[in-house]
C-alpha cells in the first residue's frame, strides 16, 4: 500500500496546481480536510531550527526581519540509500542536491510572488525533500508571529501574519506543532496564546519546548516537559538545537542530533526523559500521528474525493477538449490524482475486512 502521507501529499499538491490552498477554487473544501501539521511560533522561537534538526538538513532562508513569507509544504520521504535532493513543485524537472540553492530558491519564490514588497502571501511554496535520514512527514512552515513591522514592511503585517497562521490552525484536522522558547516565560509565548484559542483543550497542539539548553542557571524545564505547567494531550517535547556560534561554525546537523541526545541522557535533571526528547523523536511521534489521523478521515476524505472526481469531469467537459489547455492539462492530473486515492483506499478497505489483518 502506497504510504498514506505521501498519497494527502499528492492531493494538496493538486489543490495547489488548481490554484486552491483553503481559499476560493476548484476544489474548495478538499485542501481543507486534509490532515496537516502547521508549525507555528513567535520570531526566533526556533521554528526553523526545529524544522532543519527534523530534516536533517540546512535548508531553510534566515536572517533578522520576517524571513518566512509564505506558506512553506515540506513533504519530507524516507528513501532507503542514496543521495538526498530536494524538488519544488514549481520546478518539477529540477533535482537539487545542493541544500544552499534550495534556501537560494525558497527565498527568491517567496519574492516572486510578493514582488521584493517583504509583505506576505498565503500561496504555498512546495518542497519535497527525499532524504535517508528523515520519517514520512509534512510540515506547514507559517511566518513567525511578531510584534513590530521592520525593513520598511507595512504596520498591517503584524496582524496579517496572525491572521494566516490562525487560518491555517483554526481547521480541525490541523495538528498544531506550538514552538516556545524555554528562555522566557511559557505564558507570553506567541505559540501557545494562538494554540490555546483555537485548541483550548489541547486535543491537537503538540508543545514542544527550544532553547532548554539556554536558560538560567538552577531553573529547568521539568514541570513543563512533565506537562505540570501547561497540559495538552500528547506529552511536551524538548529540542536542544544548534546556537547561533553552531551555526557561524557549520555545525553538522547529524552531528548537532546526536549532541542533543547527549544533551537529555547526560542533564541529571532530563534523563528520566530522555527517551521522549529531542528532534528524531519528534520527528517519528508527529509522522506516527500523521498516518493515524489520515486513516481516522479516511471514510469522510473518501466522499469528499468522490464529490470532486465529479466537480472535475464536469469542469473539463465544459472545457471542451482539455489536454490544449494548461488548466484541463492541472485537473486532468488532478482528477487522476483523486481517482488514484480512491482506488488505494478501496485496496484499503479489502485488506482490513473482518478478521483480516494486512
Ligand atoms: P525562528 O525565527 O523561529 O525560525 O528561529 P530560528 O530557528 O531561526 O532560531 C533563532 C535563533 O535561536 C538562532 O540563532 C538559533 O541558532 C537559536 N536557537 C534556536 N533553537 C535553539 C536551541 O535549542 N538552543 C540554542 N542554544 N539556540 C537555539
Ligand atoms: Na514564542
Ligand atoms: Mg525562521
Amino acid at each position: 500500500m502506497e504510504n498514506l502521507i505521501q498519497l494527502v501529499n499528492k492531493i494538496q499538491r493538486a489543490c495547489t496546481a488548481l490554484g486552491d490552498h483553503g481559499e476560493e477554487s476548484a476544489m474548495p473544501t478538499l485542501w481543507d480536510a486534509l490532515p496537516s501539521i502547521a508549525v507555528v511560533g513567535g520570531q526566533s522561537s526556533g521554528k526553523s531550527s526545529v524544522l532543519e534538526s527534523i530534516v536533517g538538513k540546512d535548508f531553510l532562508p534566515r536572517g533578522s526581519g520576517i524571513v518566512t513569507r509564505r506558506p512553506l509544504v515540506l513533504q519530507l520521504h524516507k528513501i532507503d540509500e542514496g543521495r538526498e535532493y530536494a524538488e519544488f513543485m514549481h520546478l518539477p524537472r529540477k533535482k537539487f542536491t545542493d541544500f544552499a540553492a534550495v534556501r537560494q530558491e525558497i527565498s527568491d519564490e517567496t519574492d516572486r510572488e510578493t514582488g521584493r514588497s517583504k509583505s506576505i502571501s498565503s500561496v504555498p511554496i512546495h518542497l519535497s525533500i527525499y532524504s535517508p535520514h528523515v520519517v514520512n512527514l509534512t510540515l506547514v512552515d507559517l511566518p513567525g508571529l511578531t510584534k513590530v513591522a521592520i525593513d520598511g514592511q507595512p504596520e498591517s503585517i503584524v496582524q496579517d501574519i496572525e491572521n494566516m497562521v490562525r487560518s491555517f490552525i483554526e481547521k480541525p484536522n490541523c495538528i498544531i506543532l506550538a514552538i516556545s522558547p524555554a528562555n522566557q516565560d511559557l505564558a507570553t509565548s506567541d505559540a501557545i496564546k494562538i494554540s490555546r484559542e483555537v485548541d483550548p483543550k489541547g486535543e491537537r497542539t503538540f508543545g514542544v519546548l527550544t532553547k532548554i539548553d539556554l536558560m538560567d542557571k538552577g531553573t529547568d524545564a521539568v514541570d513543563i516537559l512533565e506537562g505540570r505547567a501547561y497540559k495538552l494531550n500528547f506529552p511536551w517535547i524538548g529540542v536542544v538545537n544548534r546556537s547561533q556560534a553552531d551555526i557561524n561554525k557549520n555545525v553538522d546537523m547529524i552531528a548537532a542530533r546526536r549532541r542533543e541526545n547527549e544533551y537529555f541522557a547526560n542533564t541529571p535533571e532530563y534523563r528520566h526523559l530522555a527517551s521522549r526528547m529531542g528532534s528524531v523523536h519528534l520527528g517519528k511521534v508527529l509522522s506516527k500521528h500523521l498516518e493515524t489521523v489520515i486513516k481516522s478521515r479516511i471514510p469522510g476524505l473518501q466522499s469528499l474525493i468522490s464529490k470532486t472526481i465529479c466537480d472535475l469531469e464536469a469542469e473539463l467537459s465544459r472545457l471542451g477538449r482539455p489536454m490544449a489547455t494548461d488548466t484541463g492539462g492541472k485537473l486532468y492530473m488532478a482528477m487522476e490524482i483523486c481517482r488514484n486515492f480512491d482506488q488505494i483506499y478501496k485496496d484499503h478497505l479489502d485488506g482490513v475486512k473482518p478478521g483480516g489483518e494486512k
